[in-house]
């Protein structure tokens, strides 16, 4: 049995995380506008509230890319023959047990390298996931993925899955440096399979994101928290109302924090005071929305070439399977 046995890589401690947290607190509260990076929503309350965002009735993305999934998990496999599944941000991988099972069954797949910066979710992760594939070989790895990602491992051709939209997460700019930074780690012909939501009605997007039993406020909010915990900050929680709009210029939706009241908030471990201006807001999240043609053509700029493009039967979610020019 020990030649299954899971193996981690550790290249982000606690202590990394902490200071790139007082760095973005610092930019972001003393930028005008103010904003704050949304990957410092995910501590183990904001990762619960997550989880419970994506079981609400408005918010589909979840449901509609499992869709996609179950419905091409085997064209995927066939497609790519890959030896190794990487998950980039891992998380709980729920999602990843449907193309585990199809990539096991094709035969060709080795290995799985779920890559998330939380070492506490990536070890339940890969407990939870040797638990059921107990002949898989797992190599973990805790790192940032927008820093780290010429040290995950993998037998080739490798399969890089980035699910859930979160590449929608990403400024355009980003987006254009990290799938760069991707294709450089990669060889040619290997595989890209990521998730994007889509331009569609607003109302259906803006309800996504403000959801009529709070959760998404509550989540939102919950950012104000872990500047609380982890900066010695004062932010009175009940202060910050919760804001969605869908910016159809930039087409992403833009979570905010509005102040109700002006506001003095002490960041201790910072040494630093913030005004609030009553009504002032805080950026906390974009979330890009995207069209075929765009994420094609974002692929094809970093060397990536479109093999595959699926929805869901609404066309609300896609799934673009590339391949490393
Ligand atoms: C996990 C980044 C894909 O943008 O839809 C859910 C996070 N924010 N509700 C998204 C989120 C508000 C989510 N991603």
């Amino acid at each position: 049995m020990t030649e299954f046995e899971p193996v981690i890589d550790v290249h982000l401690i606690p202590d990394d995380a902490k200071r790139s947290l007082q760095r973005d607190a610092r930019v972001g509260l003393t930028s005008e506008p103010k904003w704050l990076q949304p990957k410092w929503f995910y501590d183990a309350r904001g990762s619960d509230l997550f989880e419970q965002i994506t079981r609400l009735p408005e918010y589909y993305p979840t449901r509609a890319e499992s869709s996609i999934l179950q419905a091409h998990a085997a064209d995927i496999a066939r497609r790519t023959g890959a030896h190794a599944l990487v998950e980039l941000g891992s998380g709980s991988s729920e999602k990843t047990r449907l193309l585990l099972d199809a990539l096991a069954q094709s035969g060709s797949l080795n290995q799985y390298v779920p890559v998330d910066v939380s070492e506490t979710a990536l070890r339940e992760a890969v407990a939870a996931i040797h638990e059921d594939y107990p002949r898989l070989a797992i190599h973990g790895v805790v790192a940032d993925f927008t820093q780290h990602l010429d040290r995950v491992p993998g037998q080739r051709p490798r399969l890089i899955a980035f699910l859930g939209g979160t590449i929608g997460n990403f400024l355009p700019d980003e987006r254009a440096v990290f799938l760069g930074q991707l294709r450089d780690t990669v060889l040619a012909g290997e595989w890209v399979l990521l998730g994007t939501d889509l331009v569609k009605d607003p109302d259906v997007l803006v309800a996504a994101y403000d959801d009529s039993a709070g959760v998404t406020a509550d989540f939102n909010r919950n950012i104000l928290a872990v500047l609380n915990r982890e900066l010695d900050a004062d932010f009175d929680l009940e202060n910050y109302e919760h804001v969605a709009i869908w910016d159809c210029e930039n087409e992403w939706i833009e979570m905010r924090l509005r102040a109700v009241a002006a506001a003095k908030v002490t960041l201790s471990e910072l040494a630093l005071d913030v005004v609030m201006q009553s009504g002032e807001q805080i950026r906390t999240e974009i979330s890009a929305k995207f069209r075929q043609e765009g994420v094609e053509a974002e692929l094809a700029k970093a060397g990536f070439d479109m093999d595959s493009w699926w929805t869901d039967p609404k066309g609300r979610f896609a799934l673009s399977l590339a391949r490393a020019r």
